[in-house]
């Protein structure tokens, strides 16, 4: 049986305590975010069905629907174009030009 030296526990805690081991405090809590529920839906407009479900299908995949119910209203087909032309040209959104039109007239109408 061993008797001399110093326990390796020994050591790594005297390190843990004086914050070199990790760096940091041993003991820190994971971080939780609860985040909130989205709560707009894509509102209907009466001859732009075909528009609504392309919204749906290609509005939604990296932001909420609130981002679009948060405009101020009646901003007219040139915003809405130009909104859709921003997410397909800049953030790289992969809505053929055909469904961003429909997409647009359909926000334009709704929104
Ligand atoms: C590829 C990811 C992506 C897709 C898909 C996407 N967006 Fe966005 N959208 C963004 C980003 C990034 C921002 C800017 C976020 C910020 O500034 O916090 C944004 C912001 C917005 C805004 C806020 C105003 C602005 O210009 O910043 C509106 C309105 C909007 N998007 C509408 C739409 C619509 C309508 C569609 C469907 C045609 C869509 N988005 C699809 C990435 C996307």
């Amino acid at each position: 049986m061993r008797t001399a030296g110093i326990p390796f526990g020994v050591v790594a805690a005297a390190l843990a305590g004086a914050g070199l081991l990790a760096g940091r405090p041993a003991q820190a809590e994971p971080r939780r975010y609860d985040l909130p529920e989205p709560t707009a839906q894509l509102r209907p407009a009466p001859g732009h069905e075909a528009g609504l479900s392309a919204a749906e299908a290609n509005c939604q995949a990296c932001h909420s629907v609130d981002y679009i119910a948060m405009q101020p209203p009646g901003k007219g087909a040139a915003f809405w174009t130009s909104e859709v032309t921003k997410m397909r040209k800049v953030y790289h959104a992969p809505i053929s030009e055909a469904d961003g039109k429909a997409i647009a007239d359909y926000l334009a109408a709704a929104y």
